[in-house]
């Protein structure tokens, strides 16, 4: 039994913590109503000591206010608040301490008020808590005027061009063979494009190519340096073999340019993949079996192949290598004609070529190649129409 001046001490105690308690109830229901950032405001930079003394009274202010000296009212503010005023050191929780020293009626209501008020205050602050992190969150969204919580944008990533793809496979193949990627310029002189090429002005071949000269170079007093957009990648083969000596095993992939006038087949640019292989005892079996390892691998064993004779001033003999069709397979449609595609260009290299650049033609021979890169697109792929690859559509583009 607690003598009486204990017990009315206690009951003082009681009821003013539990009065304090309900003035925390009361306040932190009110920041727990903090709805946006208005109300954030308002009530944000409080100190807590501030918010203590209207809290808990005067008496009890000095101590909390030492103790949560520095804090201002955000996210772990008002957590270091809520250990304050119902942790274990708390006034709520000294209540609770001395509830067994109360009598039974009173032990039960003490009890069930102090947990209400206790329960009560933490469900607010945990409210205010979450309030306080989103308040936080859509303030940034605002000062950024940006939402970085929405799914980023997945940028299209392109691919390559189905031109530039059929060079690269090409390519692989002749490296794997052995070859060298070389390049030489698409703005050419009319001697690399022609002259060294075996064919000389008055040569009838030079008419078979309608050619786009540069304006006010066409007409000097040499022919040889007149200027012109190449219209085979063929003078690669002099460039080359300008600077280095055989044995030459090189592909030049790039573009030509003839004044074809555009239709299902022709561009008045292409890509070209000119070959030059300059060794000792070449024969033309070595050209064949190059070429026919190179369009199995390209087009596979099914596509039939053939080579014709044919005429090119800087080979000799000459021949064009076509490829069954890919749209009728071999039974002639608008694309082919004919069930046969041309994509290359082939010959031994003329001994001409080869002593124009100062290599003995007794001691080293060769054969060269020039293939069509939209003719290959349009036998790998079908292609009704070798336009649509300079159409810039996507749609038709993104395909391959
Ligand atoms: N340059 C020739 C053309 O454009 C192709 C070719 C290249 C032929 C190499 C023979 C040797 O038609």
């Amino acid at each position: 039994m607690v003598s009486s001046d204990k017990s009315k001490k206690l009951q003082k105690d009681i009821d003013s913590a539990l009065k304090q308690a309900e003035e925390v109830t009361e306040v932190v229901k009110k920041i727990s109503e903090v709805k946006d950032s208005d109300d954030l405001k308002k009530i944000e930079g409080i100190e807590i000591s501030e918010v203590a003394k209207k809290l808990l009274g005067t008496e009890v202010s000095a101590a909390v206010k030492e103790i949560t000296k520095g804090l201002s009212l955000n996210t772990e503010g008002i957590e270091e608040l809520r250990t304050k005023l119902v942790g274990r050191k708390s006034a709520i929780t000294g209540v609770l301490r001395h509830i067994k020293d109360l009598d039974q009626i009173k032990k039960k209501i003490v009890g069930q008020k102090t947990n209400q008020i206790k329960s009560q205050f933490e469900q607010p602050t945990k409210q205010i808590i979450s309030n306080f992190s989103s308040l936080k969150l859509e303030e940034k969204l605002k000062e950024t005027a940006f939402d970085f919580t929405l799914p980023g944008k997945i940028p299209p990533i392109g691919n390559k061009h189905l031109v530039t793809q059929i060079i690269d496979e090409v390519a692989q193949i002749f490296v794997g063979l052995g070859y060298q990627v070389a390049e030489g310029p698409e703005v050419e002189l009319d001697y690399y494009n022609f002259t060294a090429l075996n064919t000389p002005a008055d040569h009838p071949a030079r008419s078979l190519q309608d050619t786009f000269y540069l304006e006010g170079v066409k007409d000097t007093e040499n022919p040889e340096e007149a200027v012109l957009l190449r219209t085979h990648t063929s003078p690669v083969q002099i460039r080359v073999m300008e600077k280095r000596k055989p044995p030459l095993y090189i592909i030049a992939p790039g573009k030509a340019f003839r004044r074809d006038v555009a239709d299902p087949s022709h561009t008045p640019m292409f890509h070209q993949i000119e070959g030059l292989a300059v060794d000792k005892d070449l024969s033309f079996g070595d050209l064949k079996g190059t070429l026919e390892v190179f369009v199995k691998q390209l087009f596979g064993e099914d596509r039939a192949v053939r080579f014709r004779p044919h005429f090119f001033p800087f080979t000799e003999p000459s021949a064009e290598v076509d490829v069954s069709c890919a749209l009728c397979m071999g039974e002639g449609c608008r694309l082919c004609g004919s069930g046969w595609l041309e994509i290359l260009g082939c010959g031994m290299v003329d001994p001409n070529v080869l002593e124009e650049v100062g290599v003995d033609s007794e001691e080293y021979g060769g054969f060269a190649f020039g293939m069509g890169v939209e003719r290959i697109a349009v036998l790998k792929h079908g292609l009704d129409d070798i336009r649509r690859l300079y159409d810039n559509d996507v749609r038709f583009l993104e395909q391959f």
